[in-house]
């Protein structure tokens, strides 16, 4: 059999990357092998993935270096940056040249860039809908990574640009969670209106873009956008009442009101809710469900999350 091509893979304990590296390795006749990338290979994550047959290998996305000899020799690279942990598009837009200089060096013949839309191409700073913040930027981590799409590009480089959708997983792990108000009534709140928010399983997210290593060639130079659904609030809240077998309620705020909730990243997302929704056409349109499944057969919908987490989600 022919020598399999290894695919290095940022972020590799973590949604994006982890999703990936299971579908590298649920796939053994694929003909790809994973390379999981991980700060520290003792921690428990990076040892189930060596267990599952995953290659561990030390790198960090600050340093260009470790990013060389990790991407050496390898066919593919899936390339993600990590703005909640440090809330800095700058430090996202370094990151990302660092890891396009590094996969340029390793010769690497594909690479993923997870990233998402520069809103200011939509909305220009000037346009007073919404805050600008930063003193540069309407939605940070949305704008960082559209603005970095470039090092990727600049020395024409084989690069596909995945841009990724809403994690239902937030509802478990950033306390986006039903609610329980005054009255002892369970909710989930967005200011989204009567708007649809495009979200995915963020384990699918990995699938996806195994789909486009598969596919290659036709990929390089394309972006590629994914959703499993798009859902109104009340459709969200429609399914976890049927989830979690109590009512929830849509709970429809204003953008400034989401943006004045104080918690860390709120007016980030309080603009980036106001974005996709008032550019929902386009938005949820380049993110077909159709085409994301082609590319992932197995597309978690909503409601099929939920039956798999729903049990994860904390509920007050
Ligand atoms: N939440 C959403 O709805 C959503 C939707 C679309 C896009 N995104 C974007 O997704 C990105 C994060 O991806 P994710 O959710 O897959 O991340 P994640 O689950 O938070 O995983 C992060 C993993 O990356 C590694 N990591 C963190 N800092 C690193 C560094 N400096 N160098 C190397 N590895 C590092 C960590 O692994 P080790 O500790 O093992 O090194 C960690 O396990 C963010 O930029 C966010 O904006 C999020």
């Amino acid at each position: 059999m022919a020598e399999k091509k290894v695919i290095a893979v940022v972020g590799a304990t973590g949604a994006q990357g982890g999703g990936l590296v299971r579908a590298i390795l649920a796939d053994p006749d694929g003909g790809f092998a994973a390379r999981a990338i991980t700060r520290d290979p003792d921690s428990e994550k990076a040892r189930e993935l060596a267990a599952l047959g995953a290659e561990v290998v030390v790198a960090d996305v600050d340093d260009e270096a470790s990013l060389q000899r990790a991407f050496a020799g390898a066919h593919g690279a899936f390339c993600v940056t990590f703005f909640w942990a440090h809330f800095s598009p700058e430090q996202e837009g370094e990151e990302a040249a660092n890891m396009a200089r590094a996969a340029k060096a390793a010769g690497v013949s594909h690479v993923i860039w997870s990233t998402l839309e520069d809103t200011r191409e939509f909305v220009p700073l000037e346009d007073d809908r919404m805050p600008t913040l930063n003193g540069r930027y309407k939605v940070p981590h949305y704008d960082g990574k559209g603005q970095a799409n470039h090092f990727f590009t600049d020395a024409g480089f084989p690069v596909t640009f995945l841009q990724t959708s809403f994690y239902w997983d937030n509802f478990i792990y950033f306390g986006m969670g039903p609610q329980r108000g005054d009255d002892g009534k369970l909710s989930i709140t967005f200011p989204i209106g009567e708007g649809r928010v495009a979200g995915i399983a963020s384990e699918d997210i990995g699938g996806a873009a195994y789909g486009i290593f598969k596919g290659g060639e036709q990929f390089i130079g394309k972006t590629v956008s994914i959703a499993g659904e798009h859902l109104t609030g009340a459709e969200m809240a429609a399914a976890f009442s049927d989830a979690i077998g109590e009512e929830v309620a849509f709970n429809a705020v204003s953008p400034e009101a989401y943006r004045g909730f104080g918690f860390p990243g709120a007016e980030d997302l309080g603009n980036m809710f106001q974005f996709t929704t008032e550019f929902e056409d386009s938005y949820c349109g380049a993110r077909d469900i159709a085409a994301s499944r082609a590319l992932n057969p197995g597309l978690k919908s909503f409601e099929q999350w939920l039956d798999a987490n729903a049990a994860r989600v904390p509920i007050p």
